[in-house]
């Protein structure tokens, strides 16, 4: 395994203490801890001085504690919550309410990431929309930038919701919310003049306000072009290196995802066989009668079960 590398700004080694910290539960999670809250200026940090920067998706506490404990800066409540936590076949369906929930949640759990909520389909329909719904996630869940997916017919609502102070990161390149126009998830910039409408739906979004970029299936000399050509951070998920940060969905990096993940994808564990390894022996051992064992009980003392057998006529 690789060693950690920490880039000055955000964190250092002087970080790698275990702190306890407490998610949910009243349960103790074992933390290495981010030295400081991530926020825009450190990632534009990160970006002026050519350091790269990690973001994974998240949908809950639990999960996001454990991210914030690796180290990475960014995290994401995609819209692709809708798979593995709602069991949707695409992300038409999931709901601005259940959004806004489960970024509070992972905000619990990781209160230092620069956190991204996605906003769901139909929730920036207009400037004054997006304004009213991105202030949700903001307000309840403390969301540090919302994401929309865009093209650049979407100038003016970006130029709200940054008017109204709220930190908007475009989506651009393959937008899966509009899948049903396009008929498919398909790259996007392949061609030369698809390629500059991105670079120029880029520049006019940062003019615009965006405090950030996202690129999503662009080739990477496209999305290089972007990252060089605005001064906001420009994070890639399947828009080569050339991007100041990567972005992919965890469920697919550590190997939870059923079925076809995209070829960007690099596969960090195979965590879905231990998982089913672990269910299938809780079944066995709930039928066997091995689970549950006397240690996995609560004693009563011995005269007080005296009492309740006496009193049960036993
Ligand atoms: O919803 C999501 O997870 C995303 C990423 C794939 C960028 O938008």
């Amino acid at each position: 395994m690789q060693a950690m590398q920490f880039s000055a700004g955000s964190f250092s080694e002087k970080t790698l203490q275990t702190i306890a910290c407490a998610v949910g539960g009243g349960r103790m999670w074992s933390i290495m801890e981010l030295e400081k809250k991530i926020s825009i200026a450190v990632l534009n940090k990160h970006k002026s001085a050519g350091e790269k920067f990690s973001m994974l998706t998240c949908y809950d506490a639990t999960m996001a504690a454990i991210q914030q404990a690796a180290g990475v800066e960014v995290i994401l409540v995609g819209d692709s919550l809708a798979g593995p936590v709602l069991g949707l076949p695409d992300t038409i369906g999931v709901s601005l309410d259940i959004s806004v929930s489960l970024t509070a949640a992972v905000r619990r759990g990781a209160p230092l990431a620069y956190l991204v909520a996605d906003m769901p389909f139909m929730t920036y329909t207009s400037p004054a929309a997006a304004v009213a719904n991105a202030g949700r996630y903001v307000v309840e869940a403390r969301a540090d930038c919302v994401k929309i997916e865009c093209d650049r017919r979407l100038i003016e609502t970006v130029r709200a919701m940054a008017t109204a102070g709220i930190p908007v990161m475009p989506h651009l390149g393959l937008t899966p919310q509009r899948a049903g126009q396009v008929g498919g998830y398909k790259v996007a910039g392949k061609t030369s003049a698809g390629a500059i409408d991105i670079i120029e739906t880029a520049r006019m979004m940062v003019e615009a306000g965006a405090s950030a970029l996202l690129l999503e299936a662009v080739p990477p000399e496209p999305a290089q072009m972007v990252t060089e050509r605005v001064d906001v951070p420009v994070i890639g998920c399947g828009a080569g290196p050339g991007c100041d940060g990567f972005v992919v969905v965890t469920h697919d990096m550590i190997g939870l995802t059923a079925g076809r993940v995209p070829k960007f994808v690099k596969k960090y564990a195979d965590l879905h066989a231990p998982m089913q390894q672990a269910f299938e022996y809780y079944v066995a051992d709930c039928r066997s009668g091995a689970y549950p064992a006397p240690e996995h009980g609560y004693a009563m003392s011995a005269e007080e079960l005296a009492a309740l057998k006496e009193w049960a006529g036993k």
